[in-house]
């Protein structure tokens, strides 16, 4: 049996680590390090702020006390520079690795920029991390490996075609890093990720996802368009389910359980229609003018996935993975935090 979140927190309390964030200025990477400072842990964070920002760091500074802060160092430097990921590599216990260019879009787009930064980048942070002798390296992996694979729930082992150039790029960092536990032993854990959101996600630019897209719009009093019938569904995980899914799988002690990927959801599926009410729900509570808005429908977006669910049984047995945030609760913290911070930065 894994230890519980709770346990494996007041261990880390007890005896702090240091940890390696990549993209630590994005979304995800600055939710980590939020959660990582305030358990007193040591942070580096490497980021290029090529879809990150400084005010995601400044926000965190905020959150914690000022001494959790002086246990972070901050490398402004990018994946795919050997020296920088050696550098970074050193004396890391634990290496998170979020950096990357997401967007299914932008792959179809500039699929180049998109294999650079997620194949070159990967595999030249994979390799540091190896070469320092870092006990595990867990990192960003997608849902959309799973791309045109009809079955549903989505079970670990029953992957597809994928469906655009990112999704190539998320295998292709799966199977570097099954390699390196079969050639050099090295140890790995992969976090297919289903639609995360929560507070820093970015709602702007041509890339944004969904759920902070549609926060905006509302509060702002713009058109918010659903792709295709609505009826496309997804499985939305708040981020403090997948913070805890990282640290589990950062620090879960057996054997067994590393070199493997695992589902990283809540397990339950929202529609496009569904969450388009739920997000205006808690709009208007604030903003009147959002009552009268409705979602202008248009056609389906190439390279998408119609449904999407996980199966997230293996990560409950193997890490200890139990989700505490549903989508509606997940989408309350949400609210609160672009209500208050949308069109601050
Ligand atoms: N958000 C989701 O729903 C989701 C779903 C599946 C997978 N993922 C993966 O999770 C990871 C984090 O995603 P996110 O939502 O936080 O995105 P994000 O864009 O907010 O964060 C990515 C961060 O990586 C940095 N970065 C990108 N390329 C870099 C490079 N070459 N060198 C240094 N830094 C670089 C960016 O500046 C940014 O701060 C990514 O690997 C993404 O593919 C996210």
């Amino acid at each position: 049996m894994p230890k519980t979140y709770q346990k494996i927190q007041r261990a880390l309390l007890e005896t702090p680590r240091t940890w390696l964030v990549t993209g630590v200025a994005g979304f995800i990477g600055s939710n980590l390090l939020e959660t990582l400072l305030k358990l007193n842990q040591t942070v580096v964070g490497i980021d290029n702020f090529s879809t990150g920002f400084q005010y995601n760091l400044d926000e965190v500074m905020n959150l914690v006390e000022p001494v959790q802060w002086q246990r972070f160092t901050f490398i402004n430097g990018d994946i795919r520079d050997r020296d920088v990921c050696q550098h970074a590599c050193s004396k890391v216990d634990f290496v998170l690795h979020q950096a990357a260019l997401g967007s299914v879009p932008r792959s179809i787009e500039d699929p180049l920029t998109t294999n650079d930064n997620n194949i070159n980048g990967f595999l030249t942070m994979l390799y540091a991390a190896k070469e320092a002798k870092v006990k595990r390296f867990v990192y960003a992996a997608s849902s959309s490996t799973y791309g045109d694979h009809p079955d549903l729930p989505k079970v670990e082992e029953k992957t597809g075609n994928p469906l655009s150039p990112y999704a190539v790029t998320k295998l292709v960092n799966e199977l570097y890093a099954d390699v390196f536990a079969k050639t050099y032993g090295f140890k790995t854990i992969g976090l297919r990720y289903f639609n995360i959101f929560g507070q820093r996600q970015d709602p702007n630019g041509a890339y944004a996802a969904v759920i902070p897209k549609w926060f905006a719009g509302l509060i702002e009093n713009e058109t918010v368009f659903i792709n295709g019938d609505g009826e496309t569904s997804r499985d939305f995980c708040f981020i403090d389910n997948c913070v805890q899914a990282n640290i589990l799988s950062a620090t879960v002690e057996d054997d067994a359980a590393t070199n493997q990927v695992y589902n990283v959801a809540f397990s339950e599926r929202t529609s496009l229609t569904q969450l388009y009410e739920l997000i205006k729900e808690r709009v208007v509570l604030t903003h009147p003018s959002a009552t009268d808005s409705t979602a202008v429908y248009r056609d389906f977006r190439a390279g998408d996935v119609r449904h999407s669910l996980a199966d997230i049984s293996k990560a409950q047995q193997l890490i200890g993975y139990q989700p505490h945030f549903s989508v509606v609760a997940g989408l309350d913290k949400a609210a609160k935090w672009y209500l208050k911070n949308l069109g601050k930065n």
